[in-house]
């Protein structure tokens, strides 16, 4: 299958000859929700601004649905969508007015019951002939999306939509963007809510210093990277681990009243029965036990850390 998006060797240097991104190569699937994970500073809004033409490319291509974004802006521009990570509406018009004006940007025909439909999917119908000023925070974020889907893209990028956004509209929002890919929308979002990754994407990467440093499947990150940990409660503290454990990886916590073994569930053996075997050899009693797993979160910590 083509993918719908293609970077190819992308390189981003601005005037002030900071180089933001740094040979990117990525492809997008159609109708995948690709969540581009990194902290501050990382590139995410650059690389999307390149891809949607708003930044000029350095080095490299972008392909958007086939169509090259530099010698084929206007169709490609066509084709995708932007919620903008600042709030920028343009206050004095009213609702109606800018999406038909959105709609007319693209050069699509007017199609007035797609944009109701919008406006209703986003709870804003019974606003559309307010001016945008008069709108609270949530509702100017609810226009942001409703512009960037007015001319019907294939492709919507979400550059931190839920930043600043409250639990109730971002539960909307989530809904929303489920809903669109169920229709055929590709997603691809930046954020550094983490949770919301674990929870939307299809697949994921994790840029850093204008650096890919990883694409992947989630559920295959989560296998290859993730952690378990067994914890033990014991029943008399330990002052360190006994030397008869020394080949198990344990770490003692909670003033020795915790033992902790952390293991791959990919890459090791996992002996915990053997574990078990020797603590009752030695008489190390214990009164409860759990394991957890590591969550995205620390997973993305650890690569952001490395490099
Ligand atoms: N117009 C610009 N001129 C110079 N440097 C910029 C410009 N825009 C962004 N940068 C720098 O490029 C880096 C990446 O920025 P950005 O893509 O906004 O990151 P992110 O969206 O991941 O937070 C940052 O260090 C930022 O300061
Ligand atoms: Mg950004």
């Amino acid at each position: 299958m083509q993918p719908i998006i293609s970077v190819q060797n992308l390189s981003k240097t601005y005037p002030s000859g900071f180089q933001a991104l740094k040979g990117i190569n990525l492809d997008i699937q159609p109708g995948e929700i690709f969540a581009l994970l990194g902290p501050n500073g990382a590139g995410k809004t650059t690389l999307i601004s390149i891809i949607c033409g708003i930044v000029n490319p350095g080095d490299g291509r972008v392909f958007a649905d086939g169509l090259d974004i530099v010698t084929q802006y206007r169709e490609a521009r066509q084709r995708i969508g932007l919620v903008p990570q600042e709030l920028s509406v343009p206050i004095f018009e009213t609702v109606w007015d800018t999406l038909k004006f959105s709609r007319g940007l693209s050069g699509k025909a007017m199609d007035a019951a797609y944009l109701e439909q919008l406006l209703r999917d986003l709870s804003l119908w019974d606003k559309r002939h307010n001016k945008i000023m008069t709108l609270s925070g949530g509702m100017k974020r609810r226009v942001l999306i409703a512009k960037a889907l007015a001319h019907q893209p294939r492709i919507l990028f979400l550059d931190e939509p839920t930043a600043g956004v409250d639990v109730e509209l971002r539960r909307d929002m989530w809904q929303m963007i489920r809903g669109l890919r169920e229709s055929g929308v590709t997603i691809i979002l930046t954020t550094h809510y983490i949770e919301e990754a674990e929870d939307m994407a299809d697949r994921i990467g994790v840029i850093n210093k204008g650096e890919l440093v990883l694409v992947e499947e989630k559920a295959a990150l989560m296998k290859k990277l993730g952690k378990k940990q067994l914890t033990l409660q014991l029943t008399q503290p330990l002052a360190e681990i006994p030397p008869a454990l020394a080949n198990f990886p344990l770490a003692l916590a909670q003033n020795g009243e915790q033992l902790m073994y952390t293991y791959d569930e990919q890459n090791e053996k996992v002996r915990i029965t053997d574990l078990l075997r020797q603590l009752g050899a030695l008489n190390i009693e214990f009164r409860d036990l759990n394991t957890s797993q590591s969550s995205l979160e620390d997973i993305f910590v650890s690569l952001v850390e490395e490099k």
